[in-house]
């Protein structure tokens, strides 16, 4: 290793072709041809940071600690002179000016009321690729506007005359306490909407006691999310199984050396969903010119920040299958919890192999199209599990939870009527921090809890534990033809996909 070299600018900005390719991250200096020879889809956009100091792209998409991982310690160069670095000049665009001024024009954040609201600000305010980014779903989007709309198919049956004047919205996740049954799933790239990236939410769980997933795919490094809890703070991972079972063991290892308290192993993702916003935004930022250069050398062009990220590091086994559940048992302690479950049959196979739970997730509508709603499964797999194995839902020792368009306290109440432990939210939290930062976070969470407690009252429950079936009517859960209001706000935060467009020309459609 060449840790301490110095490097000049002008030395590095020599090796800037496929054949030698230097980039500078954070000061330092990386040789990274290999990673072009591989083949990697984000070529394209390292050779664009060729020779040059290329930071500010890798930061929102990589943990801190990606390329010392990824690159054998004979490529790391050196430290480059910064007085020698010719600084990239970034042009503000016209765009980019006009989405600053509606930063500016935010409103405070006790005008927000609700989480769809912190959408609407962050569909303004976001830069665009991070807004595709985290808002797109798969292939058409259909199942992620189902996961909201089946909450709609439920309905309440409130009892009366309860007295409620004390209601206490505290639950158990896998053993340990929760101010509500809400946790904040694993959801990649923090750093696209906010330089903090997912500290804001470990901050705001601590500040309102509830549970934050890490994903193995965050912009902060692992061990910075755990070292910002505050001691006793409860942390889950969420883990990509690597096709390398070395790293994956040692991942594994380390979280539970950690302190973190429940492994959830991702089971819907062996290849990554097709999001179109996310891949149109990536080909319309970039320059015309040097698409048609690249199309003809057959280079593939890179294909949004979802592929950026999988394809350098396309990791993820597809192999994944239930004989490896053994060996997760072998290395490790921690509950484990198959997150992405979408039908009973697996719900059943992972009881009988002793997991601690699943997750009914469809990955937030952005694999598999056409997949049912997390809370329509949930459905099936209660009813499933007490006929074969006589089960009542929550259960203790085998915990059933739902993630998948969840904006209300009221959605959250009908999953935990059904039978679930708790109920996962994303992406409400991502516009969230990417508009407020972690005090966005910390008004969603207190809305939630608002939210919560007013309902509970109005159905007369008392405790978490008397939200109970007969006070749902979910008899047209798996009818998908049931016309309900519209949720308006919802709606109008939905932003339609679009066709391809011609280059340079308005369209006039
Ligand atoms: C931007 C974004 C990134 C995500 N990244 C991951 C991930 O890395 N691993 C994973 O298992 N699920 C991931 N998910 C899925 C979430 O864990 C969760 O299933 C989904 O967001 C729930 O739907 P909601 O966003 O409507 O609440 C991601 C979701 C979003 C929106």
């Amino acid at each position: 290793m060449n840790a301490g070299k110095l490097i000049s600018g002008e030395e590095v900005a020599k090796h800037n072709r496929r054949e030698s390719c230097w980039i500078i991250i954070h000061g330092k200096v990386y040789d990274v041809t290999e990673f072009l020879d591989g083949g990697c889809r984000g070529s394209k956009i390292i050779l664009k940071y060729a020779g040059k100091d290329a930071t500010e792209e890798y930061e929102p998409i990589h943990p801190p600690d990606a390329i010392t991982t990824n690159l054998p310690p004979e490529k790391h160069l050196g430290l480059v002179e910064p007085s020698t670095v010719e600084k990239v000049q970034v042009k503000i665009t016209d765009e980019e000016k006009a989405r600053q001024e509606r930063v500016s024009n935010r409103p405070p954040l006790d005008e927000i009321l609700n989480l769809h609201d912190f959408e609407a600000i962050a569909r303004q305010t976001m830069p665009e690729k991070a807004w595709a980014y985290y808002s797109s779903a798969a292939d058409d989007e259909i199942t992620t506007r189902e996961n909201h709309a089946a909450y709609h198919r439920i309905w309440f049956r409130p009892r009366i005359l309860v007295d409620v004047t004390k209601v206490d919205s505290s639950t158990k996740i896998l053993g340990y306490k929760s101010s509500m049954p809400v946790y904040i799933t694993a959801t990649a790239l923090g750093k696209l909407g906010h330089p903090d990236g997912e500290l804001n939410l470990t901050r705001a769980a601590a500040k309102h006691g509830v549970i934050q997933m890490i994903p193995t795919l965050a912009s902060c490094s692992f061990d910075e999310l755990v070292d910002a809890a505050r001691p006793g703070q409860v942390q889950f991972l969420q883990l990509y199984v690597n096709k390398d079972r070395s790293i994956t063991k040692r991942l594994v290892q380390h979280a539970e050396k950690r302190g973190i308290r429940g492994l959830f192993i991702t089971v819907d993702a062996p290849q990554l969903g097709r999001r179109e916003k996310d891949m149109r935004m990536k080909f319309e930022a970039e320059d015309p010119s040097e698409v048609s250069k690249a199309g003809s050398r057959g280079v593939d062009r890179s294909q949004g920040a979802a592929r950026a990220i999988s394809a350098c590091r396309s990791f993820i086994d597809p192999g994944l299958n239930w004989k490896d559940l053994e060996w997760f048992k072998s290395i490790t302690k921690m509950p484990l919890i198959l997150k992405g479950v979408q039908r009973w049959e697996d719900a059943l196979k992972a009881y009988d192999l002793g997991l601690a739970g699943v997750v009914l997730s469809n990955h937030g509508g952005r694999q598999l199209d056409f997949a049912r709603s997390g809370v329509e499964v949930l459905v099936e797999v209660t009813e499933y599990l007490k006929r074969q194995r006589g089960l009542t839902f929550p259960n203790e020792n085998f915990q059933l939870f739902v993630d998948g368009g969840v904006r209300r306290a009221t959605d959250v109440i009908k999953a935990i009527a059904l039978g679930a432990t708790a109920v996962g939210i994303g992406r409400p939290f991502l516009y969230a921090f990417s508009s407020y930062g972690s005090e966005g976070v910390e008004r969603a969470l207190q809305i939630l809890h608002d939210e919560f407690e007013m309902n509970m009252r109005l159905l007369g429950a008392r405790s978490v534990a008397d939200l109970a079936p007969d006070m749902v009517d979910a008899s047209n859960i798996h009818s998908h033809l049931v016309a309900v209001p519209s949720d308006k706000l919802y709606e109008s935060n939905y932003e339609s996909m679009r066709h391809a467009r011609l280059r340079d020309v308005k369209s006039k459609l």
